[in-house]
C-alpha cells in the first residue's frame, strides 16, 4: 500500500490559494495516475470553475438539509444522522475522469454549525482514505484546519503574496497548525507574485521564523486572462510560467514521484 498523502493549501484571502490548488492538480492529473480528491474548503467555492468541474450540490447543501430535518424532529438519533450524511455524501462526490472533486459549501441558517461541521470533518478523513492524494482549498479561516481529526501523512502548503498580512496570516497558520496538535509532516511556504528581487529578503525573513521558503509562482499575465474570463487553469499549457513554477513544485513535494518513475521507464505521454 502506498503512502497516502493529504495536502492542505492555506493562507490569507486572494494570495493564490485556489489558484495554486488548481495547479497542483493540473500537475498530478497530467503527469501522474495517481487516484486523486480534490476539496474545496473554502465556502466562497471558487475551485470548481478553476477546475472546470460541475458541482450538482455541496456538503454545506446536505447538511442545511440535515439541520432541516434535525430541527423539524424527522431524524433520530447521532447514529442516524451520521448515517443519512454519509449516504447523502456520494451526492456530492463528482467522480471525474481523472480526479475526484468535493465542494464543502456553506451550510446555511442561524446558530452554531459545530455539530454538523464536526460530522462533515469525519467524514472528509474517511473519504480521503480512499485515495492516494487529497488536496485541500482551505479557507483563510482555517476551519477544517481545526477540526481536522485526520492524522495522515500531511503537507501543510501556505501560500503568500507581497503583503504584510500574508506573512503574518503564515506565522499564525503555523501557529495554529501547533496549537490544535496537527503533527505535519511537512509546513512550506510558496510566495505567488513576489517581484523576483524580493526573493533573498523573503527567504531569510522566514528563515528566523524557522520557515523555509519552498517554492515561488511568479505573476503571469495568461493565468489572470484565463481566470478572469472564466476558463479552467488545467487548461493552460506548460508554457505559462505560473504553470511550470507549481509543477516543479509538485514534484519537489513528492506529488509527482510516480511521474518521475514513469519517465525513467520512458512511458510518460
Ligand atoms: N501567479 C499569479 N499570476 C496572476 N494572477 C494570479 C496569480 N495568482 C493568483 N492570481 C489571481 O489573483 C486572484 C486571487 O487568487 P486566488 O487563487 O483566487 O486566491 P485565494 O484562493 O487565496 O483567495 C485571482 O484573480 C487569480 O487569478
Ligand atoms: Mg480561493
Amino acid at each position: 500500500m502506498r503512502e497516502r498523502l493529504v495536502v492542505s493549501v492555506a493562507g490569507k484571502g486572494g494570495v493564490g490559494k485556489t489558484t495554486t490548488s488548481a495547479l497542483l492538480t493540473r500537475a498530478v492529473i497530467e503527469m501522474t495516475k495517481r487516484s486523486l480528491l480534490v476539496v474545496d474548503a473554502d465556502p466562497v467555492m471558487n475551485l470548481p470553475r478553476a477546475l472546470g468541474v460541475e458541482i450538482p450540490s455541496s456538503i454545506g447543501d446536505i447538511a442545511t438539509r440535515l439541520r432541516k430535518s434535525i430541527d423539524e424532529g424527522s431524524l433520530g438519533g447521532e447514529v442516524a444522522k451520521q448515517d443519512v450524511l454519509e449516504g447523502e455524501i456520494f451526492e456530492a462526490l463528482v467522480e471525474g475522469e481523472k480526479f475526484d472533486f468535493l465542494a464543502m459549501g456553506r451550510t446555511e441558517g442561524e446558530g452554531c454549525y459545530c455539530y454538523v461541521n464536526r460530522l462533515l470533518t469525519q467524514i472528509l478523513d474517511t473519504l480521503s482514505k480512499n485515495y492516494e492524494l487529497t488536496l485541500l482549498d482551505m479557507s483563510a479561516g482555517l476551519e477544517h484546519l481545526s477540526r481536522r481529526t485526520n492524522r495522515n501523512v500531511d503537507i501543510l502548503v501556505i501560500v503568500m503574496d507581497p503583503s504584510r498580512a500574508a506573512f503574518e496570516a503564515a506565522l499564525r497558520i503555523r501557529d495554529l497548525a501547533k496549537e490544535v496538535h496537527i503533527n505535519f509532516k511537512k509546513i512550506v511556504i510558496i510566495g505567488n507574485r513576489f517581484p523576483p528581487d524580493m526573493e533573498e529578503e523573503l527567504r531569510a525573513r522566514l528563515e528566523e521564523e524557522n520557515l523555509p521558503l519552498f517554492g515561488m509562482i511568479p505573476n503571469d499575465d495568461e493565468l489572470a486572462k484565463t481566470n478572469y474570463l472564466g476558463q479552467p487553469l488545467t487548461e493552460l499549457t506548460s508554457e505559462s510560467p505560473a504553470v511550470k513554477a507549481v509543477e516543479e513544485i509538485a514534484e519537489k513535494l513528492g506529488l509527482l514521484s510516480e511521474a518521475t518513475m514513469l519517465k525513467l521507464l520512458g512511458t510518460n505521454p
